[in-house]
């Protein structure tokens, strides 16, 4: 079974990530709403989150999982063997756990890299992360219900096309970045019909401080009609 994904992101009202400054208190508050089993990241997203120069005395002790930990599960598509500072991931206190999927090309040395800091891996693709079955098997051994996707636009590109969202979510900044560069929240190749078209239906609509709007949308699958 998949569990249910919710793309969440701040963005300007062009739908950029990138420039401008998010109220990462309230985009974080809010993401408490949905209550996720897993947190679901890119590769890039946690290089660009990771501060790599923390020396490893002045990290905190990775608080340990209890049997009632509540706490989601950080899971990150690394097929690329790009995330190498795990020590700094595993002792963040938002999470109970780390898994990393993978894809057949992820080399060797990495595997056996993760396996050296206990992170349990799922394989699944030939090239990137196959995301279906990697969802299922996060539900099938892990029990992952909802999975709130922290990501850049790639990894949601990825999941949108594939139809494996159930819940588009932004937090809407007053303000226009503008440009030419393909930082939106959903990048993708660009489609050869409208057959490819997303539809949204509006779940909820709420106005914050500072004239930010937060807009949540359930994904209209294609059996259940636009
Ligand atoms: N504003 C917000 O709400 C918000 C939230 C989170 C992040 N961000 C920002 O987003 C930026 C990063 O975004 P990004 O788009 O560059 O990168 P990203 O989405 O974080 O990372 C790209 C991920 O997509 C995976 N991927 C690419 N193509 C795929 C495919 N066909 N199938 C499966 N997986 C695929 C890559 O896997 P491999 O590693 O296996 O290649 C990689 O893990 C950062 O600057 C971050 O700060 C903003």
């Amino acid at each position: 079974m998949l569990p249910r994904v919710i793309v969440y992101n701040a963005v300007s009202l062009d739908g950029r990530i990138d420039w401008f400054t998010p109220d990462v208190g309230l985009f974080y508050e809010l993401a408490a709403t949905w209550q996720e089993d897993a947190t679901l990241a890119g590769s890039e997203t946690l290089l660009t989150a990771e501060d790599q120069t923390a020396p490893e005395e002045e990290l905190a002790e990775a608080p340990e999982p209890q049997p009632d930990d509540q706490r989601p599960l950080l899971v990150v598509v690394d097929s690329r063997a790009r995330v190498r500072h795990w020590d700094y991931w595993k002792r963040q206190p938002y999470w109970r756990g780390v898994i990393v999927l993978c894809s057949r090309a992820t080399p060797a040395e990495y595997l056996r890299l993760l396996q050296e800091h206990r992170i349990p891996c799922i394989v699944a693709g030939d090239d990137h992360v196959s995301l279906r079955p990697a969802l299922e098997e996060l539900n099938a051994h892990y029990g992952v219900q909802t999975v709130r996707v922290d990501s850049g636009g790639t990894l949601n590109g990825a999941l949108l096309r594939a139809g494996l969202v159930d819940e588009v979510s932004v937090l809407l900044h007053p303000v226009l970045v503008g440009g030419t560069s393909p930082r939106s929240f959903y990048r993708a190749p660009d489609l050869t019909s409208a057959q490819g078209l997303i539809s949204l239906k509006l779940i909820h609509q709420e106005r914050l401080e500072n004239d930010v709007l937060w807009l949540r949308y359930q994904v209209v699958k294609p059996s259940e009609g636009a």
